[in-house]
């Protein structure tokens, strides 16, 4: 042991679209979905011990359920090649709140694992590793701009796009089951051919501004269902922002805005009506999934 520790940020993830194509054979649902990394993360430091251990500062009442069910330390039994860790993570993201924090500590710990690793796997081999412990963890691996089909696991990186500001609304709102149930509750005429993501792609391929009129998410139609009390955000941002979308399956929403300023005011805003909002930017691939390695003593 030389006690190398490496620090990395784990970013949470909105939903630029998010298309239900139709029910699979196996039970699950075809998605479409363009997922993006936002500047609001969790801090995971791996430090390399005689004892693997996990220790977890998250904002006063925050469920994490069973540390050793933890989504971050599976992903240390999962892992092919690991060393030995103590493992530090840090909460910001809430959990169970639509911006996959769980499923990116994970993969941040096995980037970092990897980076610690005398045989390195590399992020496509990350990736497979990532898909054993959830179809949303592949894709933070990489994280940036990207495309998920299938059930959410086949991912096509695309190029980074400009930098955008958002509002992000985080409601306390809790339902159990809650991929499951929105899943359940939609009918045949929610789902689509996949023409909006297609359309998006499009016009992010030929360097088009991201504009409100291109973003959709099947689940908010049904999403009021699922999270009673939900309303009220959405109508609070939408009048703050023009708009509102769900992140994922929810209950985060969030507003697409022209710059810092207006993202900031109108965070400020909502926040003196009570509600939970912050100014967000979209970080790139690279600045998602950087790691900084120290050394003791060094
Ligand atoms: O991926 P996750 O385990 O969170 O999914 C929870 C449930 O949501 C699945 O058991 C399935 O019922 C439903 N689901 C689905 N289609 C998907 C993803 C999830 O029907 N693409």
């Amino acid at each position: 042991m030389n006690g190398r520790s490496v620090v990395l940020r784990a970013c949470a993830k909105i939903n630029w679209t998010l298309e239900v194509l139709g029910r699979r054979p196996d039970g699950y649902h075809e998605i479409r979905t363009v997922l993006q990394t936002i500047s609001l993360c969790d801090t995971v430091a791996a430090c390399e011990a005689r004892t693997p251990s996990l220790t977890v500062a998250a904002p006063a009442g925050t469920d994490l359920g069973p540390l050793e069910e933890n989504l971050a330390w599976r992903a240390v039994a999962a892992h092919t090649d690991a060393v030995p860790v103590a493992l530090r993570l840090r909460k910001r993201v809430p959990p169970a709140a639509g911006l996959g924090g769980g499923s990116s500590d994970a993969a941040a710990v096995l980037r970092g694992l990897d980076r610690l690793s005398a045989r390195p796997l590399g992020p496509a081999r990350l990736e497979v590793v990532a898909a054993t412990l959830g179809s949303d963890v592949p894709f933070f691996v990489r994280g940036g701009t990207q495309l998920a089909a299938g059930r959410g696991e086949l991912l096509q990186p695309l190029p980074d796009l400009a930098p955008a500001w958002l509002v992000l609304v985080t409601p306390p709102l809790v339902a159990e089951g809650k991929t499951r149930r929105l899943f359940g509750l939609l009918g045949a005429t929610d789902f689509s051919d996949g023409a909006a993501t297609a359309r998006l792609l499009r016009r992010l391929s030929t360097g088009q501004p991201l504009t409100t009129d291109a973003l959709v998410n099947t689940f908010d139609r049904v999403a009021d269902a699922a999270f009673p009390g939900l309303a009220r955000y959405r109508s609070a941002l939408a009048l703050a922002c023009g708009h509102a979308l769900l992140c994922g399956a929810g209950p985060s929403l969030f507003a697409l805005c022209s710059g810092a300023r207006e993202a900031r005011a109108a965070a400020a805003r909502l926040r003196t009506l009570r509600v939970p909002a912050r100014a967000v930017r979209t970080l790139t691939a690279g600045t998602s999934t950087r790691v900084r390695v120290c050394v003791a003593g060094a």
